[in-house]
């Protein structure tokens, strides 16, 4: 039995409509289609107090909400009765933890922008904009619809009304050249006063049009000597900007790190309402086991599932093997390590590798916490690999 008590609770509301779908991305997301807010309003509620009493079953004593997140898909295109009602409910059912992190993704169009005050007077307190690049031929790459004038008026907007604000980038692609995408960024972060951003290098997903691109040979990969060169280089430069690497994509200035997927990384409780998303407890009846809640995919099937009453597509009691790899997989992200204690059954670590990999200076293991030095952290998956026993 673990000594670890959890003690924090977020939500996720998942929204899986899309201006376009971009050829990189295989997120539950589909292009828009006409919807009535009513009956979206009724399945989300839904969802939430079956939430509330699964809550109750588990024996899970807490009471209130520390984050939110709209995630998506594209959640800034909600109907707006839909995020308010959302925002109410949750407060309404569950409470709402004094300093809650209330988090939206957004597009940069100027659509959007417009109704960043109204997302500011419902509670939304962080907003996530989805640059993706800082370079107008790498967004036509990506098959993004917005440029770079459109993000720049976005940042100028949202940086009026929020005051912690993300973006995300995509990066290291063939073709892009590593000192352009250092000057892109440093010239970006001297003009505007972000508080968090999220870097991921680009991969290629099955299922994307990239992933057939890729495979008839029009998009090529770079190597992982160029991947690492890279993660270096915009390290460098973030940190030149004040901004703390917290986990391996993430950069935030102090305070403001993302309180919602810290909460992932650490495996505490949250759930996911919404096609697609997915939520996960920790049951406290007899012994402490993890609960997933899995969502319909389809956004019809999901609506039609949980107008009249709420239906999640599976409900799984996860064995101690699944969520100790998943504790020790997601923990080893943050760059402040994991405490091993937080693992139930030790035996999925091989100690061997561990000593191989406390010798040569890429894993340290000290008082509870095992974390991937800094240096080693682009690695990751293989330094998983070889530690996780098989
Ligand atoms: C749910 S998506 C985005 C939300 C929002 N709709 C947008 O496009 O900005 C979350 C983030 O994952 C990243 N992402 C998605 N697919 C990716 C891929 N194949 N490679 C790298 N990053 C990816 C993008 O930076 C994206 O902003
Ligand atoms: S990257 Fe964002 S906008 Fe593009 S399809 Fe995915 S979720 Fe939608």
């Amino acid at each position: 039995m673990n000594k670890y008590n959890q003690n924090l609770l977020s939500l996720y509301v998942h929204w899986p409509y899309c201006e376009s779908k971009c050829p990189y991305c295989d997120f539950n997301s589909h292009v828009n289609e006409k919807i009535n807010v009513n009956d979206w309003i009724q399945s989300y509620k839904n969802q939430l107090l079956a939430m509330k009493e699964e809550l109750i079953e588990n024996n899970i004593n807490l009471k209130h909400l520390d984050t939110i997140f709209f995630g998506g898909g594209t959640p800034s295109l909600m109907p707006l009765k839909i995020v308010e009602s959302i925002i109410d409910l949750s407060k309404e059912i569950f409470g709402f933890e004094k300093d809650i992190e209330i988090t939206l993704e957004a597009n940069p169009s100027s659509y959007e922008s417009k109704k960043f005050i109204k997302f500011k007077q419902m509670g939304i307190n962080r907003l996530s904009i989805g640059a993706q690049s800082l370079n107008n031929n790498h967004l036509k790459f990506l098959g993004r619809l917005h440029n770079i004038k459109d993000i720049k008026i976005a940042l100028n907007d949202a940086s009026e009304i929020f005051e912690n604000i993300s973006i995300d980038l995509i990066y290291a692609f063939y073709g892009q050249k590593i000192h352009d995408w250092a000057n892109e960024l440093e010239s970006f972060l001297s003009t505007y006063n972000l508080q968090h951003l999220s870097l991921y290098q680009l991969t290629i997903e099955e299922g994307t049009k990239f992933f057939k691109d890729h495979k008839n040979g029009i998009i090529k990969l770079i190597d992982d000597n160029k991947a690492a060169e890279f993660y270096n280089i915009s390290n460098k430069v973030l940190s030149d900007f004040r901004f703390v690497k917290y986990e391996i994509s993430n950069y935030a200035k102090i305070g403001f790190k993302c309180k919602h997927n810290l909460n992932y990384w650490k495996s505490e409780n949250w759930i996911g309402v919404g096609p697609g998303a997915y939520g996960r407890l920790w049951s406290l009846n007899k012994n402490k086991y993890r609960v997933e809640y899995q969502n319909y995919k389809n956004p019809k099937t999901w609506l039609s599932k949980n107008l009249l009453q709420p239906k999640f597509e599976k409900i799984t009691k996860l064995n101690t093997y699944v969520s100790d790899i998943d504790t020790l997989t997601m923990g080893l992200r943050l760059y402040e390590g994991l405490e091993i204690s937080k693992i139930n059954n030790l035996s999925i670590i091989n100690f061997r590798s561990l000593k191989e990999l406390q010798k040569q200076n890429i894993v340290s293991f000290k008082d509870d916490i095992l974390k991937v030095n800094k240096n080693h952290m682009i690695k990751l998956n293989s330094i998983l690999d070889y530690l996780i026993s098989h």
